[in-house]
């Protein structure tokens, strides 16, 4: 019996540095005929006054949703959708993901899906989502308590991680995203495990983290 293999998933770039200078040069940003962007209300607060600078002359509109695991869920995605048609967005348009693993998962999927299926970028704003949830093209939401239960395999076309978002996270998730650098050097990088191992004062505050922490993130793409 003849087979076809499946395509292997490509890997999308990894643009790591000043969110600014980063997404200005993504063509996909310039091609898009709609552009929305998908934050919760503290990564709005937070987040999108740094990645402003970059949309000057873009016409875009914002779909702000409540933060929180709790609304990893079909009705937030209910009102993405509504947003989106509101907005015209065709196959063609975009949308930037701005916030962490719960925007990420939820902004990935909803694209994911609209008519089948259209363009999307990943711009982590959590430790952990930079280091680990935005890489994979893992996208998806929770149902019936079941966490990840509903999604889709859907590489965005880059991931733009800027460790500067990290100054304003409070300091219990840079903890949460610390573990799983931890979970992964331990298993796989030795590297990875002696940088960690140098985070111990850095730890007292986002601002000295991010100083110490010199590219340990998209170790999920180094290592694989
Ligand atoms: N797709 C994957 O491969 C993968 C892997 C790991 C985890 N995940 C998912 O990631 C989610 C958890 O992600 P998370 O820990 O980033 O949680 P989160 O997205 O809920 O963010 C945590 C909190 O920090 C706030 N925040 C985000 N960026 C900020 C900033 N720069 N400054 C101040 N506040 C900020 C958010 O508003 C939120 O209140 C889970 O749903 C998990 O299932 C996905």
């Amino acid at each position: 019996m003849n087979s076809i293999a499946p395509p292997s998933w490509p890997w999308s770039p990894i643009l790591y540095g000043n969110v600014i200078e980063n997404v200005k040069e993504l063509d996909v940003l310039k091609q898009a005929d709609k552009l929305f962007i998908l934050m919760d209300d503290n990564t709005e607060k937070y987040c999108f006054p740094q990645l402003l600078p970059a949309l000057e002359n873009l016409d875009y509109k914002s779909i702000i949703i409540r933060p929180g695991e709790a609304e990893k869920q079909l009705e937030t995605c209910q009102e993405i959708w509504r947003e989106l048609i509101k907005g015209g967005c065709t196959r063609h348009s975009l949308l930037i993901n701005l916030g962490g693993g719960v925007i990420g998962d939820m902004g990935g999927f909803c694209a994911a899906v609209f008519k089948r299926g259209f363009s999307q970028i990943q711009i982590p704003t959590t430790l952990l989502s930079q280091v680990d949830a935005s890489v994979g093209n893992k996208t998806g939401i929770d149902f019936m308590h079941i966490k990840n239960i509903i999604g889709a395999f859907s590489p965005p076309e880059a991931i733009v991680i800027d460790p500067k978002f990290l100054q304003t996270l409070p300091r219990r998730q840079l903890v949460s995203g610390l573990a799983e650098l931890i979970k992964h050097a331990l298993i796989y990088d030795r590297d990875l495990w002696q940088r960690c191992l140098s985070f111990g004062k850095a730890l007292a505050s986002p601002t000295a983290f991010v100083k110490a922490d010199s590219g340990s993130c998209s170790y999920k793409m180094r290592s694989s």
